[in-house]
């Protein structure tokens, strides 16, 4: 039932070059367009909506931020995100011009549940983002978008984020393409890079026993620190989720540039920091506070795309991802953090699958 591989989590993280190709090709048409037959949402019902909330829980969480993101950027509309546990203490500004994501692998987190349900009774529009057909939050949403990243048994979730991602991409770059607000050329250069992602993500998964190594010089450490800016910052969040959640080592993620204001007097000589510098507007400054760890200590892991190689002169170590557009960078930067995670709690002998004190599914809020 594993596929020859020793956990699930593992035999899923290689699943997802699969999993992301099947969330896709099926959206995309021979003119490489996007059709989301799944979603009723139409050109009128676009232009009615004046603020977008995204809500999600834990990992699905950190997928809404793209989402966010994407949003803001090519569809020109504010968008909320919030975890469902805060959502609805929060006095959200919910009325029928409002359109609701909620993003859940499960379709059953009860707080995700329940904010589905507030929005619905306040009048928004409601599209659920789900990879388990027929789940409560499949069933109550208007509109249901599926992952299909098939079972996800591990309570790590790997695969299902990568498909949400791609899920927040498409469903982004449609709501553009319908409003107007996106280029024809930047929609299908987007669709074009989507399409490879699948082949990057399987490049990185050659590199598994690499990143093993990093692995080994890390696992016995007590605290490790994440840092990024804009959507790498995102992407920080999930890998030091991921770690925490299976190895049970502290870890933070912060902003890059958020670390001078308090959480860099705990970087001492060989703390990790792993540090996410894969977008080219923030580049420089993200380098820049490389340095600023490297020289209180850090011994730094930087992530970065083949065409930064340089990035080499400023971190102990590099794990390079193939180059891809800023914007979808996540898709395929998650999945080395993904596997160094992987690494670090099996050298810990941890429960990998079964972490303690988790859930698969957390029907309780
Ligand atoms: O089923 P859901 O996507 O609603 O679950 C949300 C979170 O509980 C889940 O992503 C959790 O954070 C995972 N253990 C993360 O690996």
């Amino acid at each position: 039932e594993k596929g020859g591989y020793d956990h699930f989590m593992l035999k899923e993280i290689f699943e997802q070059p699969k999993a992301v190709k099947d969330t896709l090709s099926p959206r995309l048409n021979k003119q490489n367009d996007i059709r989301l037959d799944d979603i009723t949402l139409t050109k009128e019902d676009l232009d009615n909506i004046n603020r977008v909330y995204i809500v999600a829980c834990g990992t699905a969480y950190h997928a809404g931020l793209l989402g966010k993101n994407l949003i803001q950027k090519y569809v020109n509309v504010p968008v909320i995100a919030e975890v469902g546990s805060e959502f609805r203490y929060n006095d959200p500004f919910i009325d029928n011009k409002t359109l609701m994501i909620i993003v859940s692998q499960s379709g059953e987190t009860a707080d995700t549940l329940a904010a589905l349900r507030m929005a619905k009774e306040k009048g928004a529009r409601t599209l659920a983002v789900t990879n388990v057909v027929g789940s409560t939050i499949s069933r109550e949403a208007d509109d249901v978008f599926y992952t299909w990243a098939g079972p996800e048994i591990a309570v790590a979730s790997t695969k299902a984020y990568t498909t949400q991602l791609v899920s927040m991409a498409l469903i982004s770059l449609d709501m553009a393409n319908k409003k107007g607000t996106i280029s024809n050329s930047m929609y299908h250069d987007l669709i074009d890079e989507l399409r490879d992602t699948p082949a990057k993500i399987d490049k990185i998964l050659d590199t598994s026993d690499e990143i093993k190594k990093l692995a080994e010089e890390i696992y016995n450490k007590d605290h490790i620190f994440y840092i990024g800016r804009g959507i790498d910052h995102d992407v920080a969040r999930e890998g030091s989720l991921k770690l925490k959640e299976i190895s049970y080592i502290h870890s933070e993620a912060m902003p890059a540039g958020e670390l001078k204001h308090g959480t860099i007097a705990l970087i001492e000589d060989g703390t990790p920091v792993i540090a996410l510098a894969t977008q080219d507007k923030l580049y420089d400054k993200t380098v820049s506070n490389i340095k600023e760890v490297s020289a209180r200590g850090a011994k730094v892991i930087a992530l970065s795309m083949l065409k930064n190689k340089e990035i080499d002169q400023s971190a102990d170590r590099v794990i390079y991802i193939p180059n891809i557009i800023d914007d979808l960078a996540p898709i395929v930067s998650v999945v080395p953090l993904q596997i160094l995670a992987y690494h670090v709690a099996t050298l810990k002998g941890a429960d990998v699958d079964k972490p303690r004190n988790l859930a698969k599914s957390v029907t309780v809020e």
